[in-house]
Protein backbone atom coordinates (compact mmCIF):
# COMPACT_ATOMS: atom_id res chain seq x y z
CA UNK A 1 0.00 0.00 0.00
CA UNK A 2 1.69 3.37 -1.32
CA UNK A 3 1.84 6.22 1.45
CA UNK A 4 1.00 8.78 -1.31
CA UNK A 5 -2.99 8.10 -1.53
CA UNK A 6 -4.48 10.72 0.88
CA UNK A 7 -7.50 9.48 2.50
CA UNK A 8 -7.79 6.00 0.43
CA UNK A 9 -6.48 2.90 1.28
CA UNK A 10 -6.27 -0.62 0.38
CA UNK A 11 -10.30 -0.90 -0.07
CA UNK A 12 -10.65 1.54 -2.52
CA UNK A 13 -11.89 1.23 -5.85
CA UNK A 14 -10.64 3.02 -8.91
CA UNK A 15 -12.96 2.16 -12.22
CA UNK A 16 -11.07 3.00 -15.03
CA UNK A 17 -11.83 3.06 -18.90
CA UNK A 18 -11.17 4.06 -22.11
CA UNK A 19 -12.31 4.43 -25.64
CA UNK A 20 -9.52 3.21 -28.42
CA UNK A 21 -7.77 6.31 -28.48
CA UNK A 22 -7.14 6.32 -24.79
CA UNK A 23 -6.21 2.53 -24.75
CA UNK A 24 -2.50 2.73 -24.03
CA UNK A 25 -2.82 4.98 -20.76
CA UNK A 26 -5.95 2.95 -19.34
CA UNK A 27 -3.21 -0.01 -19.66
CA UNK A 28 -0.76 1.91 -17.92
CA UNK A 29 -3.25 3.11 -15.15
CA UNK A 30 -4.21 -0.06 -14.96
CA UNK A 31 -0.40 -1.46 -14.12
CA UNK A 32 0.29 1.60 -11.94
CA UNK A 33 -2.74 1.64 -9.70
CA UNK A 34 -2.02 -2.24 -9.19
CA UNK A 35 1.56 -1.68 -8.00
CA UNK A 36 0.21 0.92 -5.35
CA UNK A 37 -2.12 -1.29 -4.26
CA UNK A 38 -5.52 0.09 -5.42
CA UNK A 39 -8.28 -2.18 -6.81
CA UNK A 40 -8.74 -0.99 -10.25
CA UNK A 41 -11.87 -2.19 -12.10
CA UNK A 42 -10.68 -2.65 -16.25
CA UNK A 43 -14.01 -1.12 -17.72
CA UNK A 44 -12.98 -1.65 -21.35
CA UNK A 45 -12.47 -0.97 -23.69
CA UNK A 46 -9.79 -4.25 -24.42
CA UNK A 47 -6.55 -2.72 -25.92
CA UNK A 48 -7.59 -4.92 -29.23
CA UNK A 49 -10.46 -3.08 -30.05
CA UNK A 50 -9.73 -0.51 -33.13
CA UNK A 51 -13.03 1.78 -32.33
CA UNK A 52 -15.42 2.87 -29.63
CA UNK A 53 -17.47 4.99 -28.71
CA UNK A 54 -16.65 7.03 -25.30
CA UNK A 55 -19.86 7.71 -23.94
CA UNK A 56 -20.38 3.57 -23.97
CA UNK A 57 -17.64 3.72 -21.54
CA UNK A 58 -18.28 6.81 -19.67
CA UNK A 59 -21.53 5.36 -18.88
CA UNK A 60 -20.34 2.55 -17.22
CA UNK A 61 -17.95 4.21 -15.07
CA UNK A 62 -20.52 6.86 -14.22
CA UNK A 63 -22.65 4.14 -12.84
CA UNK A 64 -20.56 2.49 -11.06
CA UNK A 65 -19.44 5.44 -9.41
CA UNK A 66 -23.26 6.11 -8.69
CA UNK A 67 -23.58 2.79 -7.22
CA UNK A 68 -20.81 3.41 -4.73
CA UNK A 69 -19.01 0.36 -6.62
CA UNK A 70 -16.13 2.44 -7.31
CA UNK A 71 -15.22 5.80 -5.14
CA UNK A 72 -13.31 7.19 -8.34
CA UNK A 73 -12.95 6.71 -11.95
CA UNK A 74 -9.78 7.50 -14.49
CA UNK A 75 -11.33 7.77 -18.24
CA UNK A 76 -9.09 8.40 -21.21
CA UNK A 77 -9.98 9.50 -24.82
CA UNK A 78 -8.43 11.58 -27.25
CA UNK A 79 -8.68 14.53 -25.38
CA UNK A 80 -10.84 13.75 -22.25
CA UNK A 81 -13.18 16.35 -23.16
CA UNK A 82 -15.80 13.78 -24.67
CA UNK A 83 -15.34 11.56 -21.43
CA UNK A 84 -15.65 14.40 -19.04
CA UNK A 85 -19.08 15.38 -20.70
CA UNK A 86 -20.05 12.25 -21.00
CA UNK A 87 -19.51 11.69 -16.90
CA UNK A 88 -21.15 14.91 -15.84
CA UNK A 89 -24.39 13.76 -17.03
CA UNK A 90 -24.28 11.59 -14.02
CA UNK A 91 -25.76 12.94 -10.69
CA UNK A 92 -22.84 12.45 -8.04
CA UNK A 93 -20.19 11.91 -11.03
CA UNK A 94 -18.07 14.98 -10.92
CA UNK A 95 -15.59 14.61 -14.18
CA UNK A 96 -12.52 16.95 -14.45
CA UNK A 97 -10.43 16.60 -17.51
CA UNK A 98 -6.61 17.51 -16.10
CA UNK A 99 -3.80 18.55 -18.25
CA UNK A 100 -1.58 18.95 -15.29
CA UNK A 101 -0.68 17.71 -11.74
CA UNK A 102 -1.60 20.88 -10.22
CA UNK A 103 -5.21 20.96 -11.94
CA UNK A 104 -5.78 17.21 -10.53
CA UNK A 105 -4.80 17.89 -7.35
CA UNK A 106 -7.17 20.84 -6.81
CA UNK A 107 -9.80 18.91 -9.11
CA UNK A 108 -10.02 16.58 -6.15
CA UNK A 109 -9.36 19.75 -3.14
CA UNK A 110 -11.04 22.05 -4.31
CA UNK A 111 -14.20 20.71 -6.61
CA UNK A 112 -14.45 17.09 -5.15
CA UNK A 113 -14.24 15.69 -8.06
CA UNK A 114 -14.72 11.87 -8.56
CA UNK A 115 -13.64 10.95 -12.22
CA UNK A 116 -10.30 11.87 -13.66
CA UNK A 117 -10.14 12.21 -17.76
CA UNK A 118 -7.43 12.53 -19.49
CA UNK A 119 -6.38 12.56 -23.08
CA UNK A 120 -3.85 10.31 -24.02
CA UNK A 121 -3.56 12.65 -27.50
CA UNK A 122 -2.96 15.22 -25.42
CA UNK A 123 -0.94 14.06 -22.04
CA UNK A 124 1.88 11.78 -22.49
CA UNK A 125 2.63 8.45 -20.56
CA UNK A 126 5.37 10.15 -17.89
CA UNK A 127 2.68 13.38 -17.43
CA UNK A 128 -0.24 11.28 -17.28
CA UNK A 129 0.93 9.27 -14.24
CA UNK A 130 1.96 11.80 -12.35
CA UNK A 131 -1.18 13.51 -13.37
CA UNK A 132 -2.99 10.04 -11.92
CA UNK A 133 -0.68 10.38 -8.53
CA UNK A 134 -1.85 13.94 -8.03
CA UNK A 135 -5.41 13.26 -8.10
CA UNK A 136 -5.52 10.30 -5.62
CA UNK A 137 -2.43 11.73 -3.31
CA UNK A 138 -5.31 15.22 -2.97
CA UNK A 139 -8.22 15.22 -0.25
CA UNK A 140 -10.85 17.09 -0.51
CA UNK A 141 -11.13 20.49 1.50
CA UNK A 142 -14.56 20.66 2.35
CA UNK A 143 -15.82 23.62 4.07
CA UNK A 144 -16.51 27.10 1.38
CA UNK A 145 -15.68 24.45 -1.49
CA UNK A 146 -18.44 22.16 -0.06
CA UNK A 147 -20.88 25.34 -0.01
CA UNK A 148 -20.05 25.78 -3.97
CA UNK A 149 -20.35 22.65 -4.78
CA UNK A 150 -23.81 22.18 -2.90
CA UNK A 151 -24.49 25.76 -5.21
CA UNK A 152 -24.49 23.41 -8.56
CA UNK A 153 -24.83 19.59 -7.24
CA UNK A 154 -28.36 19.63 -8.85
CA UNK A 155 -28.20 21.08 -11.69
CA UNK A 156 -27.86 18.58 -14.72
CA UNK A 157 -28.87 20.31 -18.04
CA UNK A 158 -32.48 20.72 -17.30
CA UNK A 159 -32.49 23.82 -16.86
CA UNK A 160 -33.58 26.79 -19.28
CA UNK A 161 -32.38 30.51 -19.12
C1 LIG B 1 -11.89 9.57 -30.94
O1 LIG B 1 -11.36 9.79 -32.20
C2 LIG B 1 -12.01 10.88 -30.15
O2 LIG B 1 -12.96 11.70 -30.75
C3 LIG B 1 -12.34 10.61 -28.71
O3 LIG B 1 -11.38 9.78 -28.17
C4 LIG B 1 -12.34 11.80 -27.76
O4 LIG B 1 -11.20 12.57 -27.90
C5 LIG B 1 -13.56 12.57 -27.67
O5 LIG B 1 -13.66 13.48 -26.83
Amino acid sequence: MSDSLGTLNGDTVVAVGSDHAGREHKELFLKHLEGLGVKALDMGVAPDVEKANYPDVAIKVAKLIQAGEARLGVLVCGTGVGMSLVANRFLGVRAANCPTEFAASMARAHNDANVLTLGQRTVGPKLAVAILDAFLAADFEGGRHKERIDLFEGLYGTEKS
